[in-house]
C-alpha cells in the first residue's frame, strides 16, 4: 500500500496521521433536537479505529427551525445553534482522539434550499431565484439578515472549538447559502454582495473574519466549496478559484473541492455507478486548478474508490488529502483494510440508495438489500 497516502500532514498546525478524510455525510442519527446519539458516537469511534485520519461530521445547523423535522417524517440534522450543545461531544471526541484520529464539525445554513414548512416561511437567499423543481421561491435577504447569518456562523464556530473539535468546516458546497452568494445564477444583488468576484465572496469573507475574532488565529477553518454549479449563467471554476484565493487571503486554512447543487444538479454531487478508474476523482480538474493558484491545503472529494487513483491525485499536485463519503458507509474500516496490505478498491458501487434515503432513515449501505426496500 502506498506510503504517500499514509504520510502525515497538517492543517494550520493540527497534525493528521494520514491523508484520508471522511467527508461530511448526513448520518441522520441525531435526536429530534439535533443532539448526537450513542449510535452516531459509535460510528465516529469506528471510523477512527478504522484509521480515517480526519472525520468531518455531517452538517450541523447554526439556527434552529421553529418546527421540528419530525413533523414531516424527516430525521433532524445535528445542531450547534446554542451553547447547550457544547458539552455533548466530549466523550465522542475523546474516543476519536484515543484512536489517533482527528475530528472536525461541519456547520451550515441551507439558504435557498431551506424547507418552508420547517422555517414557517420562505427560505432566505441573496436573491429571490425560485427552484424550478420545487417551485419554492426564497426571499431576498436584508442587510440585517445577512449580518445575523454571518454572526450565527461565527458563534457556531466558537461553539465547535469550545466543544473540543479539532477544526470547523463551513458547508459552502451543494447549493447552501455560501454557494448562493458565490454563484451569479443565485446572486443577482446590486449591492456590495453581488456582481464582482470580491462582492460575491464578501459574505464568506465576513464569516471567516468574524469567526477568527472568536476562535483565534490558530484554529483551523475549512470550507467545502462547489467549484461549479453546472447551470447556465452560474458559477464557473475560474471564478470559484479566484474567490477561493480571496478566502485564503482572509484567513481560511483549507478547502475541500466539490461541485453541484442539490436544487439544480444533485446528480453531479455524488455521481452514480462509478465502475472504472477514469470515472473516479471527478472533481480533480477543479482541485488542480485551485492548487495551482492557492497555497493552503486542498482536499479532493467525489468518486474516489481506488488507492492508486488517490495516490496519483496527490502526486500530480491536485490535492493534499483525499476525502470519501459513500465508501465509508459501506466500509467504515476501509483504510485499516488498505493499511493491512489489501489494496482492493472500495466495494461501494455508488448505487446511491444511501444518498436517496438520507433524510428518512439513518445511513446504511443498501447494496446487499433487494432494490426498493425502505
Ligand atoms: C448520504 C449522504 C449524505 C451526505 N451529506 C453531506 C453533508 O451533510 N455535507 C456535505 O458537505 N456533503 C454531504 N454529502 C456529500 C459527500 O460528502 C460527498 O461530497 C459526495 O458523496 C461525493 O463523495 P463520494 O463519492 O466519496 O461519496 C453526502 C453524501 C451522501 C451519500
Amino acid at each position: 500500500m502506498s506510503s504517500l497516502l499514509f504520510q502525515p500532514t497538517h492543517i494550520a498546525g493540527v497534525q493528521l496521521k494520514n491523508r484520508f478524510v471522511r467527508s461530511a455525510t448526513a448520518e441522520a442519527m441525531a435526536t429530534d433536537d439535533g443532539r448526537p446519539t450513542q449510535a452516531l458516537k459509535d460510528l465516529y469511534a469506528r471510523l477512527a479505529e478504522g484509521e480515517v485520519g480526519l472525520i468531518i461530521t455531517s452538517g450541523a445547523m447554526i439556527e434552529a427551525w421553529p418546527i421540528s423535522p419530525a413533523t414531516l417524517g424527516l430525521r433532524s440534522p445535528l445542531a450547534m445553534h446554542d451553547d447547550a450543545y457544547i458539552p455533548l461531544w466530549q466523550d465522542a471526541i475523546e474516543a476519536v482522539h484515543q484512536a489517533g484520529a482527528n475530528i472536525a464539525m461541519q456547520i451550515g445554513y441551507l439558504g435557498r434550499q431551506d424547507i418552508p414548512a420547517l422555517r414557517g416561511g420562505p427560505p432566505l437567499a441573496p436573491s429571490a431565484v425560485a427552484i424550478a423543481s420545487t417551485g419554492v421561491e426564497p426571499r431576498e435577504m436584508t442587510q440585517t439578515e445577512i449580518d445575523e447569518v454571518v454572526e450565527k456562523f461565527a458563534q457556531a464556530s466558537r461553539r465547535v472549538k469550545a466543544a473540543g473539535f479539532d477544526a470547523v468546516q463551513y458547508h459552502g458546497a451543494h447549493g447552501n447559502i455560501i454557494t448562493n452568494f458565490m454563484s451569479p445564477f443565485t446572486n443577482r444583488r446590486q449591492d456590495a454582495y453581488g456582481g464582482s468576484l470580491a462582492n460575491r465572496a464578501r459574505f464568506s469573507v465576513e464569516i471567516i473574519k468574524r469567526a477568527r475574532e472568536l476562535v483565534g488565529a490558530a484554529y483551523p477553518i475549512i470550507i467545502k466549496l462547489s467549484f461549479s454549479d453546472f447551470v447556465e449563467g452560474g458559477l464557473t471554476v475560474e471564478d470559484a478559484v479566484r474567490m477561493a484565493a480571496i478566502l485564503a487571503e482572509a484567513g481560511l486554512d483549507c478547502i475541500e473541492v466539490s461541485g453541484g447543487t442539490l436544487s439544480e444538479t444533485p446528480e453531479r454531487i455524488s455521481r452514480k455507478n462509478i465502475k472504472k478508474e477514469d470515472q473516479e476523482a471527478y472533481f480533480q480538474p477543479f482541485a488542480k486548478a485551485l492548487k495551482d493558484q492557492v497555497g493552503i491545503p486542498v482536499m479532493l472529494v467525489g468518486g474516489l474508490r481506488t488507492p492508486r487513483v488517490m495516490e496519483k491525485a496527490i502526486q500530480d499536485g491536485a490535492a493534499d488529502m483525499v476525502s470519501l463519503s459513500r465508501p465509508f458507509i459501506r466500509e467504515p474500516q476501509l483504510i485499516k483494510r488498505w493499511q493491512s496490505g489489501d489494496p482492493q478498491k472500495a466495494t461501494c458501487v455508488s448505487c446511491n440508495q444511501c444518498f436517496e434515503n438520507w433524510v428518512h432513515t439513518p445511513i446504511r449501505c443498501f447494496m446487499d438489500e433487494p432494490l426498493g426496500k425502505d
